[in-house]
């Protein structure tokens, strides 16, 4: 079993979402002793924004890619290379500027790649998404507290944006703890964060 963290907070030592992901991470490997774990640091290192000379060499078919196309495509194929030898994804996405870090969109624009991490059926004209047997848990800190169907949640296109690309990507076992308040340095940030860790701690039994 190997578990892919992948981290996308700027913050290394006061990031409440590598702290938390840690915690959880730790109690799970309690259950599964013989994982392995990667950490994928979007964080400290994102990926390059992709180009006009990236999107060709994408476009360019297998049988007609150079040593300068292939080059090109380097980092985005040994990040896909990663997700597909990963089972477990754990995500530490905090909600910047009502979004999901730029980093993280980076990201995203070096993996999804048809005919590599999604197919498209001309039959249907959908998208298939090739990843299909992993699970994901996002965990997403914020000052502010956007939880699923209150009013506040249509201000949050961090977590619904990245529920719909992980199962675009066919990741469909995705599963979402919030960890609201966070910087207010009060009781309702401590009493939140609790909330939450014991959340992670009971998914850690079971998934
Ligand atoms: C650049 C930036 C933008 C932010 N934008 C928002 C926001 O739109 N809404 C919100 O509730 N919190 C926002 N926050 C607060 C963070 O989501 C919160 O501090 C979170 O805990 C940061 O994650 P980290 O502790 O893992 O670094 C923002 C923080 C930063 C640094």
């Amino acid at each position: 079993m190997k578990l892919l963290e992948i981290q996308t907070s700027v913050r290394q030592d006061r990031s409440v979402t590598r702290t938390l992901a840690s915690k959880f991470i730790y109690q799970w490997q309690a259950y599964h002793p013989k994982a392995q774990h990667y950490l994928r640091d979007l964080g400290a290192q994102p990926p390059a924004l992709i180009t006009n000379d990236w999107v060709a060499a994408n476009l360019t078919p297998a049988s007609d890619q150079t040593d300068e196309t292939r080059a090109l495509l380097a980092t985005s194929d040994t990040l896909i290379a990663e997700l597909f030898a990963s089972d477990r994804l754990v995500l530490g996405v905090p909600m910047y500027n009502f979004g999901i870090p730029a980093h993280l969109k980076a990201y995203f624009d070096q993996i999804i790649r048809v005919g590599h991490t999604v197919d498209y059926n001309r039959d249907t004209q959908t998208f298939e998404g090739r990843l299909t047997d992993k699970k994901a848990i996002i965990i997403s800190s914020r000052a502010g507290k956007y939880t699923p169907e209150t009013p506040e949640s249509a201000m949050d296109f961090c977590v619904p944006y990245l529920q719909f690309i992980l199962s675009f990507l066919g990741i469909q076992d995705v599963e979402y703890v919030e960890v609201p308040y966070q910087g207010m340095g009060d009781d309702q940030q401590q009493k939140a964060t609790e909330a939450s860790i014991a959340r992670l701690m009971e998914l850690a039994k079971t998934w």
